[in-house]
């Protein structure tokens, strides 16, 4: 986890560049679109692997409260100045600094292949969340496209690339079968697991482009080729 985190800390002043351009906003607004409509709205937030703070400040601006948190120290610096009316903490999302039932909403983006110890984040937001609440995770999946993400990441390392996200980091890509095991048998119910994202923002412009038109049609028809997974589900009422 050491490794992740000084990662991070590293990459932390460059990490907004990467969806700030046309083609970042629209990826990470479409994995946040798919978590937002798992949750309440206008509801007490956590987010974990927070980063920067981009689905704090828009669970925020549609009328929530919210807190991040994150294993970064300097990831969550700029989430606080990205997000002043948020709150904030440097932390591990299986070793939770919060009471039970706390949270109406538990989200988790693109941060979730990297935790070590999946059942036991799952435990502790099964926790913190209220009777009733609802948690979504939107994370790397296993797929043709990111089988082979860890050999090139490990080159990158090889080569001393700064770049976000590369390195050997041990991280797990899932299977929907996996994840929607995960949070069954963390207790929650009502599950729902789905694949999206096939217009990522590292490809060029005109490929870009044609991806997203196709990206609707390959998320209902052929969602073996997305390659994020959302897994939502419900804490049961008592
Ligand atoms: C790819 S970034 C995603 C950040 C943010 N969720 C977003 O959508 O922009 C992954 C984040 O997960 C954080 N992270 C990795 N392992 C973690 C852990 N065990 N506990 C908390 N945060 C962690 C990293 O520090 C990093 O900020």
């Amino acid at each position: 986890m050491k490794k992740v985190q000084q990662h991070y800390d590293e990459v932390a002043d460059i990490y907004d560049d990467r969806y700030d351009g046309h083609r970042g906003k629209y990826y990470h607004g479409h994995i946040s679109d798919h978590v937002m409509r798992e949750l309440p709205k206008g509801g007490y937030l956590l987010d974990l692997g927070c980063g920067t703070g981009l689905f704090v400040q828009r669970y925020v601006a549609e009328g929530g409260r919210a807190v991040g948190l994150d294993i970064s120290p300097r990831m969550v610096q700029h989430g606080r100045q990205r997000c002043p009316e948020c709150e904030f903490c440097v932390g591990t999302a299986d070793i939770l600094p919060f009471r039970d039932s706390t949270f109406d909403a538990l989200a988790s983006l693109l941060a979730f292949s990297y935790i070590p110890n999946p059942e036991g984040m799952l435990r502790e937001a099964y926790r913190v969340l209220k009777p009733g609440g609802r948690i979504a995770v939107c994370t790397l999946s296993r797929t043709v496209f990111t089988s082979i993400v860890p050999v090139i990441y490990h080159i990158g390392e090889m080569v001393g690339l700064k770049k976000v996200g590369v390195g050997d980091f041990n991280e797990h890509y899932y299977t929907n079968a996996e994840i929607e095991s995960l949070f069954r048998e963390a207790g929650f119910e009502d599950l729902s697991v789905s694949r999206c994202s096939f217009a990522h923002l590292n490809l060029a412009d005109p490929v870009f482009n044609l991806a997203r038109k196709v990206e609707p049609i390959i998320e209902e028809k052929l969602p073996y080729l997305a390659y994020n997974v959302c897994a939502a589900g419900k804490k049961p009422e008592d």
